[in-house]
């Protein structure tokens, strides 16, 4: 199984007309939470039940979005308890905002990577107890065309989730980059085993003008993907698109630094619990979160252990927890999501 067949990016698209499946396919496939025109968090009661939030404890969510993890996160450890939220996204932090009011001041809000969260749970004198972490985008910004996100709608290449962060967009990616890079880009962060044909219809395409809208790269990647291969549940320019939101975030990089400073600042018995949407996401986390739970790192065949090493974390389980059928249902949205949880132990993580 590839990485592309196993991790079909969460988003469903509606094909072109001229596609032959039947409509009631098509209709079936659109997520509940555009439907809605909200974000309905994926996992919501597995992460509560992983996590047992109690009133009076401190909980960081390290992905805002709408606010529905924060939200209830708030309704558990409140009153006594202190709720941060961060989010990278200034228009998610400005929309949360008015509808976390009510909560009062334990509740604070902060525009911020989760990359910086040792900083800034630092800055608010807080050690937490509870972690979490809802990766990827929300349904608001896959909603906004302007935001370059969607697929769907036509709005320009840009996928920054802060826009005014300086990052490169995903359009100076596309024009600029040398067409070798662009098709490894593609690959790597995509899965997408068009990614050279890809590159080469969008380098192609740029020589005439750059690419500046979602809809002509989209365009590109249909036309680079003979139709007999176009994947059954997903748009042809899903995977082009996840790759290159993942490299104009720095979304692996990020996660890493993130998952080390929640380890890090979690008070020993905190819980962490992170949802991953892709294969490469969640490869991450679980590497980094079993390399901290071994209570061993001498090589295998050593009949003895000399290491002295003590494992920071422990594991409940081992396997993610993945979405049952009827969420999947619900919320096409959830197909892709693992959740994964650990607790801190008392050794400090090794210094990386
Ligand atoms: C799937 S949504 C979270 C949804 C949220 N749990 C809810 O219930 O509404 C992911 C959010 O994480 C934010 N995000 C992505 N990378 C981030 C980062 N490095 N630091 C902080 N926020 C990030 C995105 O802007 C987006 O709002």
């Amino acid at each position: 199984m590839t990485l592309a067949t196993t991790w079909a990016q969460t988003w469903c698209v509606p094909r072109a007309p001229s596609d032959r499946r039947p409509q009631r396919r098509r209709s079936a496939a659109l997520p509940v939470a555009a439907a809605a025109g909200g974000h309905v968090p994926v996992l919501l009661p597995e992460l509560l039940a992983a996590l047992r939030p109690v009133a009076g404890e401190a909980a960081v969510d390290g992905t805002l979005g709408a606010g529905g993890v924060t939200r209830a996160l708030c309704d558990h450890v409140l009153p006594g308890g202190r709720v941060l939220a961060l989010d990278r996204d200034p228009a998610a932090i400005s929309r949360a905002r008015e509808g976390l009011a009510a909560y009062g001041p334990a509740v604070v809000l902060e525009h911020a990577s989760f990359g910086d969260l040792e900083a800034v749970a630092q800055r608010h004198d807080l050690r937490p107890d509870i972690i979490t972490f809802d990766l990827g985008v929300s349904s608001l910004q896959l909603g906004d065309p302007a935001r370059g996100f969607s697929l769907r709608q036509p709005g320009p290449l840009d996928m920054r989730f802060d826009p005014a962060g300086g990052a490169v967009s995903a359009a100076d990616l596309v024009n600029t980059l040398e067409q070798g890079e662009l098709a490894r880009l593609i690959r790597t962060y995509g899965g997408e085993r068009f990614a050279g044909s890809i590159a080469a219809r969008i380098v192609r395409r740029r020589a005439s003008a750059p690419l500046t809208s979602t809809s002509e790269l989209a365009a590109c990647c249909e036309s680079a993907i003979p139709r007999r291969f176009w994947p059954r549940h997903i748009h042809p320019a899903t995977r082009t698109f996840q790759a290159l939101r993942i490299v104009v975030n720095d979304e692996l990089g990020e996660l890493e630094r993130g998952l080390a400073a929640a380890i890090r600042i979690l008070r020993p018995g905190g819980r962490l619990g992170v949802i991953a949407f892709h294969a490469l996401e969640d490869t991450a986390v679980k590497r980094l979160l079993s390399n901290l739970a071994r209570v061993c790192v001498c090589p295998p065949l050593q009949p003895l252990c000399t290491c002295a090493h003590r494992a920071t974390l422990s594991l409940p389980t081992r396997r993610a927890t993945m979405p049952s059928v009827a969420e999947r249902t619900r919320n096409p949205r959830a197909r892709s999501a693992r959740l994964r949880v650990a607790v801190r132990l008392d050794a400090d993580p090794p210094a990386v």
